[in-house]
């Protein structure tokens, strides 16, 4: 991956007293603004900058807030004050947001060595390495960029040096190490999420994409197989292969194989999104933001950043990736309103509007995953439907789902990993509306059926067969224009960790 802001993370455990740095990070509860017990000793003195601060009540614990203090210390160059928000519900969530804060903070420094101590106050709800893990996450999360196409100005992307978290000396320092790999590895996998959406369509093409997949399977330990367009042809994909014939650039089918190397493990199948670009094809967009159709891969992006992670945590759980990858133009030859595709499993779709293409090659991958591998739980990410963000704004993706415990399943995953979901039901209305008259399906329903995100969501149902699905609709959270600790602005990885949490649901118990 491209660029990481923070260039060495490690684990110190033990008294902070002695160890030097050049920034170090003290949380402040917002119930209690003082400081905390075990850094009283730290700065020495009624007249002390840190104390003063803290005295004066200027600053206040709320979450997030930041205060960079010099002079406090001998041995640090600046105490940033962090406000760590009240006790009552301290969520990991919070801990990522506080994480990410200070990291930013000390990026824009440019600073070299930060320390950053746990636990943090009032989050003691939480074991130390499960506030390790999400700080790690949140720092990485926090201080991602994309500076891959500036000439100018690039000394405006800073970075930090080392950030170091500091534990208490009863701490079990190989724990914590996992503790902060798992958070390295989540954050990163997202990172790397975003920095594909991010790309530029003429830069991330179907074939560059199905590259940096080969490429991650090369690292990664998974196998890798791209079909190309006769191989799909071949195979009966009639429904993908109608949205990419208005394009130039040759479409990719991307498959990934993670093998956990237990034979008796669960299987999970995966299914990404991966328009590379989305002009809406002869059923032409807007011209207006237009260009934000870029990250309509981001579903793709996540299902690989997911897939990237895998043997890193050495998941036992064996999970199959497909991503076809595709643009949507109105060329020559493209597939044009009124025309019947056939999908692989033999039914037919009346295209009607060439801008749901996302649905019609979903209809291949999934159908695809359920002859090929008949996987124990099938997810499908993607950017589906502007719909969407009528239903629940840029706050959570959809679920849609035919099974009510995968569906729960998915939703422990969202409290656990902060990526929120909220269901909405597949009402058999949805279906009606969306019966053929020339073929089996429309790819549209009526005009007058609303509730455009269910309507896709029943459109994909019919390609699932029996098995468990959920359908992830990210159009609302993929990217988002507003600046938040962990998610800055612009592409925001959603799912990566969303994915792991799910998956690694299913390894520590038994199945469904
Ligand atoms: N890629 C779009 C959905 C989208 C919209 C993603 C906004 C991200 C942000 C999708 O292919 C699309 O065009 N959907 C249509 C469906 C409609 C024609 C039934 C839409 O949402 O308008
Ligand atoms: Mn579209
Ligand atoms: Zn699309």
């Amino acid at each position: 991956m491209g660029f990481l802001t923070i260039r060495e993370f490690s684990v110190a455990v033990g008294t902070l007293a002695g160890q030097k740095a050049d920034l170090l990070v003290v949380g402040v509860s917002k119930d209690e603004p003082r400081l905390p017990a075990g850094m009283a000793s730290l700065f020495t003195g009624d007249a002390n900058p840190v104390r003063s601060a803290l005295a004066s009540g200027d600053f206040k614990g709320d979450t997030g807030e930041t205060l960079v203090v010099y002079g406090a210390s001998p041995d640090h160059g600046r105490v940033l004050l962090l406000g760590t928000g009240p006790a009552r519900d301290f969520g990991l969530d919070r801990v990522r947001s506080v994480a990410a804060s200070a990291a930013r903070r000390a990026r824009d420094l440019g600073v070299g060595r930060v320390l950053f101590p746990l636990p943090l106050p009032g989050a003691q709800a939480w074991t130390r390495d499960e506030q390790l893990t999400a700080a790690a996450e949140g720092a990485i999360l926090g201080t991602w960029q994309f500076p891959e196409f500036k000439t100018v100005d690039r000394e405006k992307f800073r970075t930090v040096g080392h950030l170091v978290f500091c534990l208490p000396e009863e701490s079990d320092a190989g724990m914590a190490g996992s503790a902060l790999h798992r958070g390295r590895v989540r954050g990163e996998g997202t990172c790397f999420a975003r920095e594909l959406a991010a790309m530029p369509a003429n830069h991330l093409t179907p074939a560059e994409l199905a590259r940096v997949a080969e490429q991650v399977a090369r690292e990664e330990g998974l196998r890798c197989s791209v079909l190309d367009a006769d191989e799909c042809e071949a195979l009966g994909m009639g429904a993908f292969l109608a949205v990419a014939r208005g394009s130039a650039e040759p479409p990719k089918f991307i498959v990934l194989e993670y093998d956990c190397g237990r034979k008796d493990a669960p299987k999970i199948g995966l299914v990404g999104k991966a328009l590379t670009f989305d002009a809406g094809g002869i059923s032409l967009k807007p011209a207006l933001g237009m260009h934000d159709m870029k990250y309509d891969m981001a579903g793709g992006a996540a299902v690989l950043g997911a897939m990237r992670c895998l043997r890193s945590l050495a998941v036992p759980v064996s999970v199959v990736a497909a991503i076809p990858a595709t643009e949507n133009l109105p060329g020559g030859r493209a597939v044009k309103p009124g025309d019947v595709v056939r999908a692989i499993n033999g039914k037919t779709i009346e295209v009607l509007n060439t801008d749901a293409e996302g649905r019609l090659v979903l209809a291949d991958a999934l159908a695809w995953m359920v002859r090929n591998h008949n996987p124990e739980a099938l997810i499908d990410v993607a950017t589906l439907t502007g719909a969407v963000v009528i239903a629940l704004g840029h706050y959570g993706a959809a679920v849609l789902s035919n099974n009510d415990g995968l569906a729960n399943r998915i939703e422990a995953a969202a409290r656990a990993s902060g990526e929120r979901t909220w269901r909405l039901p597949i009402w058999d209305e949805f279906s009606d509306h969306l019966k053929g008259e020339t073929a089996d399906l429309k790819n549209i329903a009526d005009a007058n059926a609303g509730g455009g995100t269910i309507a896709g969501g029943a459109f994909l149902r019919e390609f699932v067969d029996e098995t468990p699905w959920v359908h992830l609709d990210i159009a609302g959270t993929a990217w988002w224009e507003k600046d938040r600790p962990h998610l800055p602005k612009g592409p925001s990885g959603y799912g990566v960790r969303l994915l792991l949490d799910l998956i690694e649901g299913y390894g520590s118990d038994t199945r469904p």
